[in-house]
């Protein structure tokens, strides 16, 4: 049993909704806050196309891919992803489109009311970058490096430590094909569609300005569940 696999499907999925991890046909929940919530950071018009839009065509076509492919029948999104190297890329790109929404959406809050690192956490991120601002800055070198579209992600890696990862496309951490894996515990949009009516070209000024919505207590939360994962499976936390 993959304990750390098994316990995958909480991250991305609302509270009432992690008894059991969804298979096909995957389904698009409503965003948890109003479109307008995280504006000025993010406008309400970028919000409603991004989930209406962008989101939901990766919904579509996850179910289209997945129907065409009888084997893969009954596999739930965090399956799929744990296998995404040798799976059809039709099935790759929008199993992750699926799961990186899901999961960036749960991790903002409106602008200036997500607090700060549980007290664990930013012990973990003092140890592993100096500080706050220092994983802020790491974070931006990745993001802002990140050639064409992806993610830029923190991470806890499979050695237990905090780390900074980027990956292309729509691809993260939780799959094998993974350059650099491990659990999330937040992820920014790097692609266009995420920041271009407000911040038109300027990439680092919207990983800047992201800072302000994120929810360090679902932050602090994942950090929490993946470490204690990690010691029960015999890693150090
Ligand atoms: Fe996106």
């Amino acid at each position: 049993m993959n304990t750390w696999l098994a316990a995958l499907a909480v991250l991305a999925l609302p509270a009432a909704a992690q008894q059991r991890p969804a298979a096909a046909p995957f389904t698009l929940a409503p965003l948890p806050y109003p479109p307008g919530a995280l504006a000025p950071v993010i406008d309400a018009e970028t919000m409603t196309l991004h989930h209406d839009k962008h989101h939901q065509a990766y919904v579509d076509a996850l179910n289209k891919a997945v129907a065409a492919n009888p084997a893969l029948a009954g596999q739930s999104l965090e399956q799929l992803l744990a296998r995404a190297a040798s799976l059809p890329p039709a099935v790759r790109n929008n199993a992750g489109g699926h799961w990186n929404h899901s999961f960036f959406w749960r991790t903002m809050t409106r602008p200036g009311t997500g607090g700060a690192p549980s007290e664990r956490l930013a012990r973990a991120i003092d140890a592993g970058f100096g500080s706050l601002d220092g994983m802020k800055t790491a974070f931006r070198a990745a993001g802002t490096g990140r050639f064409g579209s992806g993610w830029a992600w923190l991470i806890v890696g499979r050695d237990g430590r905090l780390a900074i990862a980027s990956t292309p496309n729509q691809d993260n951490p939780l799959m094998d094909a993974a350059e650099v894996q491990g659990m999330p515990l937040l992820g920014n949009d790097l692609w266009e569609h995420a920041y271009y009516l407000t911040y038109r070209n300027r990439r680092a000024d919207y990983l800047d300005a992201w800072w302000q919505l994120v929810d360090w207590a679902e932050v602090s939360r994942r950090y929490a569940a993946a470490t204690a994962r990690s010691s029960s499976s015999g890693t150090t936390g």
